[in-house]
């Protein structure tokens, strides 16, 4: 792990699993870090494809009007493979790979097992280096920040990520990696504007948003925004660089967990949404920090 400025101690905590499902250690430990926002390694947790998936591997099975292809494991519903005859086994690989995550979360967060909602994965075949071609820098992810979506506020909600490198050339997946949550809104709030319910109503009547956004959706995706433009918390702000090797597995709260992605290519992803009430420690969420720090109902 190299290190910029270091943040605190274990902002990546390392877990032995080589099995998706039962082999347990220390499950409790592994939920108050994670709600603590730190990022659970799992050095030895390969998702493994079987020959015919290898040949999966291939940036251009990507529509190219999409980023990546995604798969919503409550619908089936797939999206964003270029051609329709290779759908079946992206679904498959997907599902595959959905099964396992539920197969860790209730090894190593059992608590969350009957809590968690939405699930959706995404099957990431570019390579990190061709995202700098992206226009715009508030879509530009190798730029440390916090997850906030500009057209679909959360209220709140927490985004959990699970993400495994399936890369078959050796290539680390690489990240940098922030200060705790607490730190960070407690330096960027002074920044921030003041929410406008009449604006975020009006986004909402012209379909810039699916639903009116919150004043703790408008605090974050502000957050997100400024993290992304402020050139010198970038280079200066406390930070690690983390590598992910092939054949590795790691899970964090990324609406929580500043991150960027340096680098890599072929990765898995796998998203759930939590209620803020089922968390382990309810007051470790965003909301309750800003809330906290602003001294208001956020939502
Ligand atoms: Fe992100």
């Amino acid at each position: 792990m190299a290190e910029h400025n270091l943040v605190e101690p274990q902002t990546v905590v390392s877990y032995p699993n080589s099995d998706w499902r039962g082999s347990s250690a220390a499950a409790s430990a592994a939920v108050n870090e994670l709600e603590q926002g730190k990022v659970l390694f799992f050095p030895h947790l390969a998702f493994s494809l079987t020959p015919d998936q290898q040949k999966l591997l291939d940036p251009a099975l990507v529509d190219p009007k999409r980023k990546n292809i995604s798969y919503d494991a409550g619908s089936h519903q797939i999206k964003g493979v270029a051609s329709a005859d290779k759908e079946p086994e992206i679904r498959k690989l997907l599902e595959d790979f959905y099964q396992s995550s539920l197969g860790l979360i209730e090894t190593v967060l059992p608590e969350y097992q009957a809590v968690l909602r939405k699930p959706v994965n995404s099957l990431r075949l570019h390579p990190v280096s061709e995202w700098t071609n992206s226009s715009s820098w508030r879509k530009d992810d190798t730029r440390l920040h916090v997850d906030a979506f500009p057209s679909r506020p959360n209220y709140g909600e927490r985004i959990l990520r699970i993400f495994t490198n399936i890369n078959p050339n050796g290539e680390d997946r690489v990240w940098r990696i922030g200060e705790p949550f607490p730190q960070l809104a407690a330096r960027y709030l002074p920044q921030l504007d003041g929410f406008s319910p009449f604006k975020s109503w009006l986004q909402h009547k012209l379909h810039i948003t699916k639903t009116p956004r919150s004043h703790y959706d408008h605090l974050m995706l502000q957050m997100h925004d400024k993290m992304k433009s402020d050139a010198d918390y970038q280079k200066n702000g406390q930070q690690i660089t983390q590598r992910f090797p092939p054949g590795s597995t790691w899970i964090c709260f990324s609406d929580q967990t500043p991150h960027a992605a340096m680098g890599g290519q072929f990765m898995l992803e796998q998203t759930f949404l939590l209620s803020v009430k089922d968390m382990h420690n309810p007051e470790a969420a965003p909301l309750s920090t800003l809330q906290r720090l602003t001294s208001k109902q956020l939502v």
